[in-house]
């Protein structure tokens, strides 16, 4: 074959192989052509190879001849091969593309329960009165849930609040008052003293509309110089009209704490009807809200406070029955149900 034969065939396998390049439509495919036209026993290696039939003075030039070749096919395939990368990686962009202004599937914001929310009214209101916020244990000693607090074994007044006792111990109990921090505060501290402790606490009771195994009370107690029962009313009254930011009137009526002397039912004038008489107050005008007192001076003595120097007065509220006065709500059982339809309305 002459050199000129071999020219032309060389530049019909060029076009052939840049044309083949541009057919496939992927990168696979373009490196099966590379191995084809290219590789180790690819075409351009044959008439590399054919250059030994050729006169010696004829070889420099198709030498010359196939570099160039060479060259420009690995040039075109080079461009091809990035072509065919972007196209690539186009397509997957476009596949994987998001949505971004899709509205995202999300978990609804759930807000605090209204038990939580009474309480930190409640909080608020004391805080404002100078209270600040004391914590005890739920899991307590009979020591700090009767003893400590004039209701010593034997008792009647333990059988009101019907104990669920552990077996951690013989006197551990659950709390069943938050009285209990009255105790552990005055132990730690030195007064005056003003704090409230909200908490839960636990009895075991049967569950109806009005009563459940676990509740939560706020407990208060203030010690200082001459303190009245004077002080006490108007304190309670200040606080009942804050929550239910209404003008109600507000009357103690006599009644037995162990730990304090003398103690009281706060009554307030009816919030429904405000004192005309409704189903609600039982035709009475007026509520029961909370057990009050003025502390006992055993209680005082007990924790080492002289009850010559210092007075005080203690009182303890239901915070689910305040709730359900404030809300108009009539049956407790929904504060624990975790019945969306409920919370939803606070
Ligand atoms: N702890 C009492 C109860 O659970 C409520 C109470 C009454 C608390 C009078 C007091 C108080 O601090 O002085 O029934």
């Amino acid at each position: 074959m002459s050199l000129l034969e071999i020219e032309n065939q060389l530049k019909a396998f060029e076009s052939e192989a840049i044309e083949a390049f541009q057919s496939v439509s992927d990168l696979k495919e373009l490196e099966n052509l590379r191995q084809k036209y290219l590789g180790k026993k690819g075409t351009l290696k044959t008439f590399q190879k054919g250059m030994g039939q050729l006169d010696q003075s004829e070889r420099p030039k198709l030498g010359q001849l196939t570099n160039g070749v060479q060259e420009r096919l690995e040039n075109a395939l080079t461009r091809r091969k990035d072509d065919l990368f972007e196209e690539e990686l186009l397509a997957r962009l476009e596949g994987e593309k998001i949505d971004v202004t899709l509205p995202g599937s999300c978990t609804g914001i759930g807000h605090i329960h209204p038990l939580s929310q009474i309480t930190e009214e409640i909080i608020q209101i004391f805080y404002s009165m100078g209270f600040t916020v004391a914590d005890g244990p739920e899991i307590e000693t009979d020591y700090y849930n009767f003893d400590a607090l004039n209701t010593p074994d034997n008792h009647p007044a333990r059988d009101e609040q019907d104990t669920f006792y552990t077996n951690v111990g013989p006197k551990v109990l659950l709390r069943s008052q938050t009285s209990t921090v009255q105790i552990r505060v005055m132990e730690d501290k030195k007064p005056p003293l003003r704090i409230i402790s909200p908490g839960r606490v636990y009895r075991n009771e049967e569950i109806n509309a009005r009563k459940y195994p676990l509740f939560h009370q706020v407990e208060g107690l203030l010690i200082d110089k001459d303190v009245s029962f004077g002080q006490l009313k108007g304190t309670l009254t200040a606080f009942i009209q804050a929550l239910f930011q209404k003008p109600v009137k507000t009357r103690f009526r006599p009644d037995f704490f162990p730990f304090t002397e003398p103690s009281a039912e706060l009554d307030s004038q009816c919030l429904f009807c405000m004192g005309a008489g409704c189903r609600t107050c039982g035709n009475r005008g007026w509520l029961e809200l909370l057990g009050c007192g003025m502390v006992d001076p055993n209680v005082l003595q007990g924790v080492g406070i002289d009850p010559e120097e210092w007075s005080g007065f203690a009182f303890g509220m239901g915070v689910e029955r305040l709730a359900m006065l404030k809300y108009g709500i009539n049956d407790i059982r929904y504060f624990f149900n975790n019945d969306m339809r409920f919370l939803k309305q606070f």
